[in-house]
C-alpha cells in the first residue's frame, strides 16, 4: 500500500468532496466515518472528527426515495475500482452515456483524478463494514466490479495476496449486494481463466484450466457467481478481457499503473526515455516474426461492453460470460513498430530468454459478444489504440502523478 494512502487515512481528511458532475453527491471518507472516537489523537482531533460524522451522517439522510425515483431518478451503478485503470474509463463512459454512477476504491492502486468528476467513497472491499455501509447509505441499483490485483507473475508468487484480494473480498461485495437486495452485477473477468490456449481464437467454450493463481481466482468468482445466481437470483455478465490498452480519445484519463506490466505505456516508455529500454522476452516462437502475439482490445471499447452487459440485466436477461478481444493479434515487435511510427520515436529495446509459462499466442473470438450484445468497437486497430495511449502519455508523461 502506498505511503499517501496510509497517510490519508490516519490523518482527518476533508469529508466532501464536490463535483461539477452531479452536485449534490458527496464523497464519504469511510476511515473517517467508521474510526472508533477512542483513536482521535487530541481533543481538538476529536471535535473535527465528531464534526465531520455529522456531515457524513446528514448526507446520509439524502438517500433516495422512492417518490424520488418516480420523478425519474437514474439507477445508480457502483463501480468497485473506479479509480483504476479500465474502471476509470468505464465510469467516464457511462457518465458520457447519461448514467449515474458511485465509484468504491481503496487507493491502493487508484487515482483519485481518474475520478472524471464522478463522486466516490473511500473504502476496502477487504472490510466488509465499508462496503454495506455504502449499500446502506446509497440506493444502489447495479454493481460494476472492477476491484482487483491483476499482475499474473505477482500472484504466482504471493497467492494469498491475490485469493484474499480477488475472492475474500469479492465475496464481501456478494455478501453486501444480497444483504441491499442488488441483483445485477458486471465481473472484470480474464482470458488467464483459460490457460494455454488449445484453440485460436479462444471462444467461451475453450477449457479453463488457468496456469496462475491470479487467472484461479478470476474462475473461482466466476464460479461462485454462477451458484449465487442459482441460489439467490443474482444475474451476473463476466467480461473475460485479454489486454487492455489505449486511453480516452480526449486524452484526460488513461493508463498509469505503479510498477507498469502492460507492454504499450513500456513501450512508449523507453521511446520517450522515461523508461528503461524494453527487454522483449523471446524471439524464436513460432509465430511469424519470432515474438509473442496479444490480442490489445480498446479501454473505451471495453468500458462500452460493460454498459451493453449491464442494460441485458436490466431488461431482464439471464447471466452470461463474453470474451473480449480484438480476434486479431499484434506481435511485440509489431507493437513497438507501431509505437515508433506514431510518436516518431525510437523505441530501443533487446531480445531476453523466453519467460517461463507464456504462450506463443493468445487471441481471443468476440463473436458472441458481436452477436448477443451487439458490441462494436469503436478503436480496434493497433495504431488507434496506440495513438489514444501517446495523446495521453504526452500529456501526463509522470501519469496522474500524486494524484
Ligand atoms: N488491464 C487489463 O489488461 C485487464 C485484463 C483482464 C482483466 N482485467 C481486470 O480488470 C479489472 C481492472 O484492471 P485494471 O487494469 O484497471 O487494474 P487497476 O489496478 O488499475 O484497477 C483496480 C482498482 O481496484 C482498486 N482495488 C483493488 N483492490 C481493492 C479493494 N479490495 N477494495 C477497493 N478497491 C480495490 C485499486 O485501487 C484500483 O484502483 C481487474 O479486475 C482485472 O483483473 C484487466
Amino acid at each position: 500500500m502506498r505511503a499517501s494512502v496510509l497517510a490519508q487515512w490516519a490523518v482527518p481528511s476533508p469529508c466532501f468532496h464536490s463535483t461539477n458532475l452531479i452536485p449534490t453527491a458527496e464523497v464519504l471518507h469511510f476511515r473517517m466515518l467508521l474510526m472508533p472516537l477512542t483513536e482521535a489523537a487530541s481533543e481538538r482531533t476529536w471535535r473535527q472528527i465528531v464534526r465531520k460524522r455529522a456531515g457524513v451522517l446528514r448526507s446520509l439522510g439524502q438517500k433516495a426515495t422512492l417518490a424520488e425515483r418516480a420523478r425519474g431518478r437514474r439507477d445508480l451503478i457502483l463501480i468497485t475500482g473506479g479509480l483504476g485503470y479500465v474502471g476509470s474509463h468505464a465510469v467516464r463512459y457511462l457518465l458520457e452515456q447519461g448514467r449515474e454512477v458511485l465509484l468504491f476504491d481503496n487507493l491502493v492502486y487508484g487515482h483519485e483524478a481518474a475520478s472524471s468528476g464522478a463522486p466516490y467513497v473511500i473504502g476496502d472491499l477487504n472490510n466488509p463494514q465499508d462496503i454495506r455501509a455504502v449499500f446502506r447509505q446509497h440506493d444502489i441499483d447495479s454493481v460494476m466490479h472492477f476491484a482487483a490485483f491483476a499482475a499474473v507473475g505477482e500472484s504466482v508468487e504471493e497467492p494469498k495476496k491475490y485469493f484474499d484480494n480477488n475472492v475474500r473480498a469479492g465475496l464481501n461485495l456478494l455478501d453486501a449486494m444480497l444483504e441491499a437486495d442488488v441483483k445485477r452485477l458486471v465481473f472484470s473477468s480474464t482470458c488467464a481463466i483459460f490457460g494455454e490456449p488449445v484453440e485460436i481464437p479462444m471462444t467461451e467454450d475453450h477449457p479453463r484450466n488457468p496456469t496462475n493463481p491470479y487467472g484461479e481466482s478470476k474462475l473461482f468468482f466466476e464460479k461462485a457467481l454462477k451458484w449465487y445466481d442459482g441460489a439467490y437470483g443474482l444475474k451476473a455478465m463476466c467480461l473475460r478481457y485479454f489486454n487492455a490498452a489505449g486511453a480516452h480519445p480526449s486524452g484526460e484519463i488513461g493508463e498509469d499503473h505503479d510498477p507498469e506490466r502492460h507492454l504499450i505505456p513500456l513501450v512508449i516508455g523507453a521511446a520517450t526515455g522515461l523508461r528503461p529500454a524494453l527487454t522483449v522476452f523471446g524471439d524464436d516462437y513460432p509465430t511469424p516474426d519470432g515474438t509473442c502475439i496479444r490480442d490489445y482490445i480498446h479501454v473505451s471499447d471495453l468500458a462500452q461492453a460493460h454498459l451493453l452487459a449491464l442494460e441485458k440485466l436490466e431488461q431482464g436477461g439471464p447471466s452470461g460470460a463474453y470474451n473480449l478481444g480484438n480476434g486479431h493479434g499484434y506481435s511485440v515487435l509489431e507493437v513497438i513498430k507501431t509505437v515508433e511510427n506514431v510518436t516518431g520515436l525510437e523505441a530501443p529495446y533487446s531480445f531476453g530468454e523466453r519467460r517461463a509459462g507464456d504462450p506463443a499466442r493468445l487471441v481471443g473470438s468476440s463473436q458472441k459478444a458481436f452477436d448477443e450484445l451487439g458490441w462494436k468497437p469503436q478503436f480496434a486497430d493497433l495504431r488507434t489504440i496506440v495513438a489514444t495511449a501517446w495523446k495521453w502519455h504526452k500529456a501526463h508523461p509522470h501519469g496522474y502523478g500524486n494524484g
